[in-house]
């Protein structure tokens, strides 16, 4: 649909914005954010509309607008003008625009067909929304979007989780013969467990509960159990490293009761008490067992989601503790190809990978940034999902080649957000604190240019976990007049 004539005004239009007067019939039709093309010479420039401004010659008279208000069919010649932006050229391909459209030249609205390919969307890719302007449903690709990772960036209540919820129902509807990778999600609130009494989803769903989860004490290798306790010195090291070496070459699976005994009978150094006191602590945190649970392999299902629910878990260590064995488990086996590709989806990622926190407070952040770092050479694909992007670690941040925005108004993570998203201009930065909950920005590997979408219709039903707040008031309240009545039954 053409919409409006290039007009030349000084310095305009040339290879990177022109003013159009858009045509009256069309001035109900065109809308800032909009994209537009106009043919020249080297084939259709594509520009998207980054202002729209209105002009009377009769009111720029300050001392006559009165009477000339009254007296005049001003309205006739008041004219609307939009500014434009370039954003590159269809020719052949998708190229950079290195001229400038001409003054004269019709503009029109961008065919459906030109801006696909403009945007790189892929009719087999995951439909996440749509370009509301154009009635164009974003379909990004799952290599372009998965492989070399993504982050989903906004502030609480923006609508990362419900993003999230749509990317994962496009994983799990999808095709066999398009290639299914296997979705496991890190759920510190038990938000995604609804996926397992969801009608559609709950046959592609499992839940393991963080209660569950065990690490085999007789399986964890050295180095593994160095690492979770950080802070063992040297001798106490030495210590622990032979009396676990006689325990794994006497018995085929031990527990830290034997290990207890074990210390307790066996070690006459001053280390005792101190390893001791280790496994005191060890013990508190309810997770070393006999043997692992789950299995790589059980866990790593393509077309079946994984929800490890961390919600029953308040320990924060112990949370840190099953993402970083669950996660080093995966990649092992998925360097070795035991497994199917796979996505680590890291909900509160800020909490498992944080910029500046002590080794001890932090021992999943070594995992997620080597699965950053070296992931995509193996499809072990990570998304990390923060509302606090300045406290995220920037190593892992940096090799999201994706980021999807959503509302955001901090203005340090804006700057921080600026700094580590590739090609997101000032004025897309300046839009994020306007955008609304459900509205996103995706940029980077995934999409050729910034693209602004609205969030489609999840399908998965809520989990009770994500009830209003009025409907948390009445249970605590009915809760607490079940208590009084038990307590009353009994004077
Ligand atoms: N695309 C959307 N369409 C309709 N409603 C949405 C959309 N995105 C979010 N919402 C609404 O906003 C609420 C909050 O969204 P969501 O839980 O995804 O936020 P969040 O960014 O994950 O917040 P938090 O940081 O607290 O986890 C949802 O329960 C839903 O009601
Ligand atoms: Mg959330």
């Amino acid at each position: 649909m053409e919409i409006g004539t290039i007009i030349s005004c000084e310095g305009s239009p040339n290879s990177s914005e022109f003013l159009f007067n858009i045509d009256k019939p069309a001035v109900k039709v065109v809308k800032k954010g909009q994209f537009v093309q106009t043919k020249n010479e080297f084939g259709w420039v594509i520009s998207r509309i980054e202002e729209i401004y209105r002009s009377n010659k009769y009111f720029e008279n300050v001392e006559i607008v009165e009477e000339v208000k009254n007296a005049m069919p001003t309205k006739e010649w008041e004219s609307v003008i939009a500014k434009a932006k370039t954003l590159g050229i269809k020719a052949n391909g998708i190229e950079r625009n290195k001229s400038s459209p001409s003054p004269g030249a019709r503009v029109s609205l961008c065919d459906k067909e030109i801006l696909k390919e403009f945007f790189g969307f892929d009719e087999n890719g995951l439909y996440l929304g749509d370009i509301d302007s154009h009635e164009l449903p974003v379909k990004i690709n799952m290599t372009k979007l998965l492989q070399k990772h993504f982050a989903v960036l906004a502030l609480s209540g923006a609508g990362k989780s419900y993003l999230i919820k749509v990317i994962l129902e496009e994983l799990l509807d999808r095709d066999k013969s398009k290639g299914q990778i296997a979705p496991i999600i890190f759920d510190t609130h038990g938000e995604y467990i609804a996926f397992d009494t969801d009608k559609q989803y709950a046959s592609k769903t499992q839940v393991f509960k963080s209660s569950d989860i065990r690490i085999g004490l007789s399986d964890i290798s050295m180095s593994t159990l160095y690492h979770l306790l950080p802070d063992l010195s040297p001798a106490q090291k030495r210590e622990l490293n032979k009396i676990l070496k006689d325990m794994k070459s006497e018995n085929d699976v031990f527990d830290l009761e034997d290990l207890e005994r074990n210390i307790e009978n066996n070690v006459r150094s001053s280390a005792k008490y101190v390893l001791l006191d280790i496994i005191h602590e060890m013990k508190s945190l309810h997770i070393f067992g006999k043997s692992d649970y789950p299995s790589a392999n059980s866990i790593c299902k393509q077309g079946i989601l994984s929800v490890i629910d961390l919600s029953d878990c308040t320990s924060q260590r112990k949370r840190q503790i099953i993402v970083y064995y669950l996660c080093k488990k995966l990649f092992e086996a998925r360097q070795k190809g035991k497994i199917p590709p796979f996505l680590t989806i890291i909900e509160e990622a800020h909490n498992y990978a944080p910029e500046r926190v002590a080794k001890y407070n932090a021992v999943s952040k070594g995992i997620i940034e080597k699965i950053a770092r070296e992931g995509r050479k193996f499809g072990a694909c990570l998304a990390l999902i923060s509302q606090r992007p300045v406290h995220l670690a920037t190593t892992a941040l940096s090799q999201c080649n994706t980021h999807i925005i959503l509302r955001i108004t901090n203005p340090y993570d804006i700057d921080h957000i600026g700094k580590s998203s590739e090609g997101l201009s000032s004025d897309v930065l300046k839009s994020l604190p306007g955008l609304h909950i459900g509205e996103a920005i995706i940029t980077g590997e995934a999409a050729n240019q910034p693209i602004c979408f609205k969030v489609r219709q999840k399908k998965v039903q809520d989990s009770p976990i994500a009830n209003e707040l009025e409907k948390a008031c009445i249970d605590y309240s009915e809760m607490e007049k079940n208590n009084k009545k038990d307590l009353d039954a009994f004077r």
